[in-house]
């Protein structure tokens, strides 16, 4: 594949990286409706984050996208892309720079796959040769081999197939603002994960602005960094981290959003390299305790010590040495009033690199750079 038409550095992009997005006092009042479908809305979004939209049926997700993107028109307020207002530009030129992903993917019934792909690079003009390594070299990214899918209709695609080939094409001009609007609405529990995992990957390595709407809470705490919860109206409940949202809900709405699992969905967002676990004091895994990974979640590790009958686990690193023990005791201290305590008990919140704090040294927390059973966030 020829490296100047490389997708996963960008190479072929039209556009710089990723744009912040700024809605200001941004209201709409549809036609002939008494209530606007938003009154007041104002929200940051910073250049490569993924903004999570949540909110009733009718809280005005869609409407808000659709703003963005000026396939309807503001009543009121502005909208920043870049730091410029997107009422200052033309509007297809404007669309060019946003991937939409829309619930029913809208892909051209007539037209192939890859040339479904290929639409918008095609309307910015780029030459065949590039339009033909780019439409590859996305296939290939969202997991699809380009030889048999490329020259296949949308209607010869299952579902999930056609929602990935949904999120390629509004990758395909590398825009700097995507819009995802129930992307992954229509798939089934399983392949929705899938899908869920390849975007986070591609992620990774293509930064972008996102903007996801989903009704699916435990979907926003995945793949959000942050989330907004939205009201009737467009009204902003509370925008905030998934831990935020889930630890210090701003009132009995959000909190009836997140579910009265939140402590437990809290728990699930980090891992027990985030815990200070119990010193080993020289034990070895071995057939006399169960072991866990210090890459579970500490959700997962709760299970597994429910499943052992409440007897403590061994953390394993990946060296495969022991990071620590882990007990019910440990993990019910990190739970108080059925939400985590304060991030005291976990490591996240430290200096990176690390610090040695002196009172960690009882402690197997992997502060320490020096200490054996440290487990590095990143491997070297
Ligand atoms: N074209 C329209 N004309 C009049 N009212 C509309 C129009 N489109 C949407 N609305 C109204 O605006 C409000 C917000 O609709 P919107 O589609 O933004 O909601 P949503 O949050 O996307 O909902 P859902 O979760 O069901 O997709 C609703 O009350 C809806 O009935
Ligand atoms: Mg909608």
């Amino acid at each position: 594949m020829p490296t100047e038409h490389n997708a996963h550095e960008e190479g072929p992009s039209a556009f710089p990286q990723a744009a912040t997005l700024e809605l200001r006092n941004v209201s709409k009042r549809y036609p002939g409706q008494r209530e606007p479908a938003i009154a007041d809305l104002s929200l940051s979004v910073a250049a490569g984050e993924v903004c999570v939209l949540v909110g009733a049926s009718g809280s005005g997700k869609t409407t808000a996208m659709r703003l963005i993107n000026r396939m309807i028109a503001l009543s009121g307020g502005d909208i920043l892309l870049g730091g410029r207002s997107v009422l200052d530009r033309e509007p297809n030129e404007l669309r060019r720079e946003i991937g939409y992903v829309i619930q029913q993917v809208g892909l051209f019934p007539h037209q192939t796959v890859s040339a479904n792909i290929a639409i918008v690079p095609r309307l910015l003009g780029w030459d065949k040769p590039r339009i033909a390594a780019r439409v590859q070299e996305l296939l290939e990214l969202i997991g699809m081999d380009p030889g048999e899918v490329g020259s296949r209709y949308p209607a010869q695609l299952s579902g999930g197939q056609r929602q990935r080939v949904g999120v390629a094409r509004a990758l395909a001009a590398d825009p700097p603002l995507m819009l995802m609007d129930e992307p992954f609405g229509a798939v089934d529990p399983i392949n929705r994960a899938r899908l869920q995992d390849e975007f986070l990957r591609l992620r990774e390595r293509v930064r972008k602005t996102v903007v996801f709407v989903t009704h699916d809470i435990d979907e926003a705490i995945k793949m959000g960094d942050r989330i907004a919860i939205l009201r009737q109206g467009g009204q902003l409940a509370q925008h905030d981290t998934p831990a935020e949202l889930l630890t210090n809900p701003a009132d009995d709405f959000v909190a009836e959003f997140v579910g009265a699992d939140r402590a437990l969905k809290r728990l699930g967002l980090a891992t027990l390299a985030d815990v200070k676990l119990i010193a080993p004091n020289g034990s070895r895994p071995g057939p006399a305790r169960g072991t866990v990974q210090v890459t579970a979640t500490v959700r997962d590790a709760l299970s597994k010590l429910l499943a052992a009958g409440g007897a403590p686990l061994t953390v394993i690193d990946w060296r495969e040495e022991v990071a620590g023990i882990v007990t019910l005791e440990l993990l019910g201290g990190l739970l108080e009033g059925g939400a985590l305590r304060g991030e005291a008990a976990l490591r996240g919140n430290g200096p990176p690199g690390g610090d040695g704090a002196p009172g960690d040294s009882d402690q197997a927390s992997g502060r320490s750079p020096g200490e054996p059973a440290r487990t590095p966030k990143t491997a070297s």
